[in-house]
């Protein structure tokens, strides 16, 4: 179920007596790698208590629509984005009607209709409340508006009959929740990316850096998270917020970053290079602000280490991706580096005329061993996910 890793999985729990199988649903779902949260209604705390789903979830229960407090910490509007797919589990036949008339008079049902993520119910009810035809045209009607379906299966019931409206067992309705996901071409993969520039100080003050603004790799980040990746991204310093899902570590300088980069990379499956990294540093930053008592100043600089070659050089060491930012030659120096760092593939980018460094939108020549695939002109974001694509295919040609 790799493609549950990192997932935000909203689980309704309605009144049903298979509310106890819910319970089972949330580790199911967090061993498959997804946080979940629940929203736990009137009727499904009469069967399982709120702090057992705080326990197994590890996340507060939400229950209340018109609660200030909770509104507060996280109210509908927000758990509704949080959630990558919301599955209603046990959807009782009372839950279905109510969906199917689009309410909004509790919490799940204000979630289920404020959220773009897919939403799934997992029918439980008696047998005769399944059969009944507006229990049928109910669920007829959400399935025509995109909702899933997981179930039921057929069996004893609590009740003593026999028939359709068992919820199905909590491993079923885990794995069809993964399946609501894309296969997720980094599914399970660990990624580092770096990104952003460094800043070298020069004396408590001032420092050498670069017109890195981040977006590139935050940008890459984000959509290798979105591919199902951990990702851990360690920035240089940037303006930009974290994309969510993804564990950042704040450096400045480019001995911090390697620093950062070294401790992680024996844990990654994918490296992706995409900052500036300053090349040289100041010999000897002085301590105390610099004066400016002459009319030159030299300043005395020594090479920093580079990052992306010594990841490419760990033994069983990570897929390699570097970054290339060049204002001529971009193919042969491209080249060159790809072969000088010994990587896997890289991606070049001309820098100027609105592209490369601080813009919105980039535009890349990705080379590897087999050749160059352009990636034409576009929003980074869009950019990033091509890229992922490509390496992902690039990723498993090279497991075999
Ligand atoms: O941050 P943005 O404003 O969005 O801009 C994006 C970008 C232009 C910075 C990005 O797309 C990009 O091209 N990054 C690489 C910048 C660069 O010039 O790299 P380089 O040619 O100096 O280095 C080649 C590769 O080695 C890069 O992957 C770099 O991260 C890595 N490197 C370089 C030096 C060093 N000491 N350590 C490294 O790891």
């Amino acid at each position: 179920m790799h493609s549950l890793a990192n997932k935000h999985i909203l689980l309704g729990v309605t009144g049903s007596i298979a509310a106890y199988k819910a319970a089972e649903l949330v580790r199911r779902l967090r061993e498959g790698g997804a946080e979940v949260r629940v929203v736990l209604s009137a009727g499904g705390a009469e069967f399982v208590t709120p702090l057992t789903f705080q326990a197994l979830s590890a996340n507060p229960v939400h229950s209340e629509l018109l609660d200030t407090e909770a509104e507060a910490a996280m109210g509908h509007i927000e758990l509704a984005r949080w959630a990558d797919a919301v599955v209603v589990a046990p959807a009782s036949a009372n839950v279905i009607a109510r969906l199917a008339q689009g309410r909004a008079d509790d919490l799940l049902a204000a979630v289920c209709l404020a959220t773009e993520a897919p939403v799934a119910v997992a029918p439980a009810m008696n047998q005769q409340m399944w059969a009944n035809a507006a229990t049928q045209d109910n669920l007829q009607r959400l399935r025509e508006r995109g909702m899933h379906q997981f179930g039921p299966a057929e069996g004893d019931q609590a009740c003593g009959e026999t028939g359709l409206g068992r919820m199905l067992e909590a491993t079923d309705i885990a794995r069809h929740t993964a399946g609501l996901f894309d296969t997720g071409a980094l599914a399970g993969l660990r990624v580092l990316v770096t990104a952003g520039p460094t800043q070298e100080a020069i004396d408590p003050v001032r420092y050498l850096s670069n017109r890195s603004s981040g977006r590139m790799g935050y940008a890459v980040a984000q959509a290798a998270a979105e591919a199902g990746a951990r990702v851990t991204l360690v920035s240089g310093p940037t303006a930009l917020p974290t994309p969510p899902r993804v564990a950042r570590i704040d450096v400045r300088s480019a001995q911090d970053m390697h620093e950062a980069v070294q401790e992680q990379a024996g844990g990654a499956d994918i490296f992706i290079a995409t900052a500036a990294v300053a090349d040289y540093r100041p010999a000897a930053p002085a301590e105390k602000k610099i004066k400016k008592t002459t009319d030159t100043l030299s300043l005395e600089l020594v090479r920093n280490p580079d990052i992306l070659a010594g990841v490419a050089a760990l033994p069983g060491g990570p897929f390699t991706v570097g970054f290339a930012a060049e204002t001529e030659n971009l193919l042969a120096y491209a080249r060159d580096k790809l072969a000088r760092k010994g990587l896997d593939m890289i991606a070049a980018n001309r820098v100027g005329g609105g592209l490369g460094f601080e813009a919105e939108e980039n535009a890349l020549s990705v080379i590897d061993a087999n050749g160059v695939t352009e990636l034409p002109q576009a929003a980074k974001s869009q950019l990033a996910r091509r890229l992922i694509v490509l390496i992902a295919k690039h990723f498993r040609r090279r497991l075999g």
